[in-house]
């Protein structure tokens, strides 16, 4: 007998094992195991990832089994729908019910509280146990100390470990906000990410922040680096934003670039696909010098445009310098990512960059020690190219959010929280 808290029905049988077991290796696992997102125990499913596990160390492939990644309330509301998924679980017979009710029976549970538990009387337990109807939670749940809940919880489907943690990362986030209803990913993570952002920026961001290899500003470009002497960075790493309100500061960004960069050296500088004529236009009106037309290539399919009906899988990174160029080494012109190349997913920011391509153009066009500057810094990611390549750093942004989060992930690589950049 298992010891699982939330395994409710006594263990299948060997021979119901193995017809499990069967199906799985046959169809992979149909009926998503529920997962608790907080601390990743499996809710419903025991035997369901008992099977799948069994048969991947057999070394059968099953394809990923699907996982409902859900919150809860608490220990009952758990309860509460250990409960209802096994007493509503069709295949169950009446005896089978019966077993569960006395199971919980014995574990001190009265018929009173496991009708409590899921949202219905002592006499309709006993009779929907007698008639083998499925046990519904109502809308709201009554607590045992009073007040209620709601029934139905946030949820999300998923069919991998990364997924997974996205999963309770988002669900995380949004907390209480979460509408109780099966949400798709990526909405979930906007959703949490806006919630998050919007909760940054009540709080109060400093003009500027000095870090230990870094420097922080908060505003517009064209005001925040006025005092930033003439040729005291030596490379620029950056992505502007390039929708229609975005494109015109292209040359204000030149303007600046060509001040503050060392003659010579060098602005790598993320370009949107539609608009790509006119940002160099505004690049060279600013003042800076073209050198190159590099690109990042996207494994997998990263956009799709189509109103042109194009597939992009490559991302445009030109290269300007501040006066004549001056060439000090070798330079790829070609990033090529591992798997999708953007970001799975964009937990911080609507625009943020994987940090890996990012890397490889800060190492292009800069040395360890080095200043690199980021006028456009968004959710930080040439903060962490540049600092985790041992260059000191120098960004801003408009957004009250975009610093504060971009100081919480430069903290977070000093004490080893940031992910591995992706
Ligand atoms: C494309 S996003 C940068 C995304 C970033 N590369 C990342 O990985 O998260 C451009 C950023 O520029 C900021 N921005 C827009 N106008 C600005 C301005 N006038 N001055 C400074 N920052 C500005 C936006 O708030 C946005 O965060």
């Amino acid at each position: 007998m298992s010891t699982d808290p939330w395994q409710l029905l006594p263990d299948l049988s060997t021979d119901e094992f193995e017809a499990l077991k069967a199906d799985i290796a046959a169809r992979g696992v149909i009926v998503p195991v529920v997962l608790d997102a907080s601390t990743g125990a499996v809710i419903d499913g025991h035997h369901r990832l008992r099977a799948y596990e069994e048969l991947r160390t057999a070394g059968v492939k099953v394809a990923p089994y699907p996982r409902e990644v859900r919150t809860f309330v608490d220990d009952e509301d758990r309860m509460a729908v250990a409960l209802s998924v096994n007493l509503a679980r069709r295949h169950l017979t009446r005896k089978q019910r019966a077993e569960l009710v006395t199971q919980l029976r014995g574990q001190g549970w009265s018929l009173r509280r496991i009708g409590e538990a899921v949202g219905t009387s002592e006499a309709t337990i006993r009779r929907e146990i007698a008639s083998g109807d499925a046990i519904e939670l109502p809308d709201r749940i009554e607590r045992k100390g009073g007040g209620t809940y709601p029934a139905r919880r946030p949820s999300i489907v998923v069919t991998s470990d990364r997924d997974q943690r996205r999963a309770e990362s988002a669900l995380r986030l949004l907390g209480e906000t979460a509408p109780g209803k099966l949400l798709d990913l990526k909405a979930a993570e906007a959703r949490a990410r806006d919630a998050h952002m919007a909760q940054l920026r009540s709080v109060h961001v400093p003009e500027r922040i000095d870090g230990p290899a870094y420097e922080l500003r908060l505003g517009d470009l064209r005001e925040v680096w006025a005092d930033v002497a003439d040729g005291s960075v030596d490379a620029i790493v950056t992505d502007p934003p390039y929708d229609d309100a975005g494109v015109p500061l292209f040359e204000d960004f030149a303007r600046l670039a060509v001040r503050v960069l060392k003659p010579g050296r060098l602005a790598a500088i993320y370009c949107g696909h539609v608009a790509l004529p006119e940002e160099m236009a505004l690049l060279e009106a600013g003042g800076l010098t073209y050198v190159w037309h590099g690109v990042n290539i996207l494994g997998g399919l990263h956009s799709q445009i189509r109103s042109r009906m194009i597939n992009g899988n490559h991302r445009s990174v030109v290269l300007y310098a501040s006066g004549a160029f001056t060439p000090r080494k070798w330079i790829h012109d070609t990033f090529f990512a591992e798997g999708r190349g953007g970001p799975e997913s964009r937990p911080l920011h609507p625009w943020q960059q994987a940090v890996k391509p990012v890397r490889h153009w800060v190492r292009s066009i800069s040395e360890p020690g080095e200043l690199v500057l980021d006028p456009f810094v968004g959710s930080g990611t040439t903060a962490i190219a540049a600092v985790s390549e041992g260059r000191r750093f120098m960004g801003g942004d408009l957004d009250p959010a975009c610093v504060e989060t971009t100081r919480q992930r430069l903290e977070g690589l000093a004490t080893q929280e940031e992910d591995e950049p992706a």
